[in-house]
């Protein structure tokens, strides 16, 4: 039945007033938002100026800065935002120093010249005791992002290698990151040991990584090649061994470059392998081999720990064959992310 002509005027106008209204209140809620945020804003501003007028601190001279600070709580408050004036930190900067830093990080800052924070409070994990050395080497590696400035620092690569040292205290935790910096107990064993089946060494590994081992070997069977573990758990012992024949055949600066110290050798920690394939001469692996590893190996929770190019970080040469356990999930992204895992676990894992 065909609608009678009015009766079609009289639903348009019903669709245009729903319409009409739903505007409405579209407007009025994105308004009033809007005026929240900015009410936020603006109170945190009048509190910074009310704090400081408090405190006796109101200064006229930055009456300017003071508008555009935000207030934190913090019981030097306004000692603070003065002092960061005085020094000659922009307003902005001040109200990043607050959102950014700890506070033995702000009384740092107190107590400190001027630094050039702009620079740095954007960047993943800044510690700001440590400018002094970010500066140094910023300056020395002039080709270096910021980033990586901060997180080769962080990693203690400014220090020569061995020196300022830490004891490893998590030697079982499965990310723990083992090298020339961080050294393990050197009664650490871990636990759990198992031989892994595809070696000719009774080379041994933490169990969950020596089932992940089999894995990867019967992969790469069906990709075309044997693997066999040729050495995994190293206890503090052998490696001492191990690195004193290398030291008295080729001396400590070239022995350093491809073997660990006692007690600095990620093999100690029993997620480590060295594999190779028995069918090649005079290497380890075949180029293929390697390229195949370096695409599926973390699809079995292993990494290349020493991978090409990447001395100047890992402390060590290049080292196709040496993998590390670190499970699936970190495995996978630390090979997507293109960084030795020394860079890795300084930016996503440690703080
Ligand atoms: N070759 C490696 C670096 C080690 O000795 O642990
Ligand atoms: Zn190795």
């Amino acid at each position: 039945m065909k609608l009678k002509k009015w009766c079609k005027y009289f639903i348009a106008l019903i669709i245009i007033i729903i319409l009409v209204v739903i505007g409405y209140f579209c407007f009025f809620y994105h308004k009033e938002t809007k005026d929240k945020t900015t009410f936020v804003e603006k109170e945190k501003v009048n509190k910074t100026i009310e704090v400081l007028k408090a405190d006796n601190l109101y200064d006229s001279k930055y009456s300017h800065d003071y508008k555009q600070i935000e207030y934190v709580e913090n019981e030097n408050f306004s000692k603070y935002v003065n002092d960061f004036l005085k020094k000659g930190y922009a307003a902005t900067t001040v109200n990043q120093i607050f959102k950014n830093l700890s506070a033995e990080e702000l009384d740092y800052v107190f107590k400190n010249e001027k630094m050039n924070l702009e620079d740095y409070l954007e960047y993943r994990n800044f510690d700001v005791d440590k400018y002094s050395r970010y500066e140094k080497y910023a300056k020395d590696n002039k080709d270096l992002k910021l980033q990586d400035v901060i997180t080769r620092v962080n990693l203690k690569l400014d220090y020569n290698y061995y020196e300022n040292a830490t004891e490893i205290s998590n030697p079982s935790d499965i990310n723990v990151l083992v090298n020339k910096y961080n050294y393990l107990p050197s009664n650490y064993v871990p636990a759990n040991l198992t031989k892994i089946k595809s070696s000719n060494t009774n080379a041994t590994m933490i169990k969950e990584a020596a089932d992940a081992f089999e894995k990867l070997v019967a992969e790469a069977k069906k990709a075309g090649f044997t693997l066999l573990a040729t050495t995994a758990y190293r206890g503090y012992n052998f490696q001492k061994i191990l690195y004193d024949k290398y030291v008295k055949e080729d001396g400590i600066a070239k022995a350093d470059t491809y073997s660990a110290r006692p007690g600095f050798s990620e093999h100690q920690t029993g997620l480590t392998v060295d594999v190779r394939n028995p069918a090649i001469k005079d290497a380890r692996l075949s180029d293929e081999n390697y390229a195949w590893i370096k695409e599926h190996c973390s699809e079995f929770g292993f990494i290349i720990r020493y991978p090409h190019n990447t001395t100047d970080v890992t402390g060590y040469i290049e080292e196709s064959w040496h993998l590390r356990y670190l499970g699936i999930e970190t495995a996978k992204k630390v090979m997507d992310s293109n960084l030795t895992y020394d860079e890795y676990y300084d930016l996503y894992i440690a703080h």
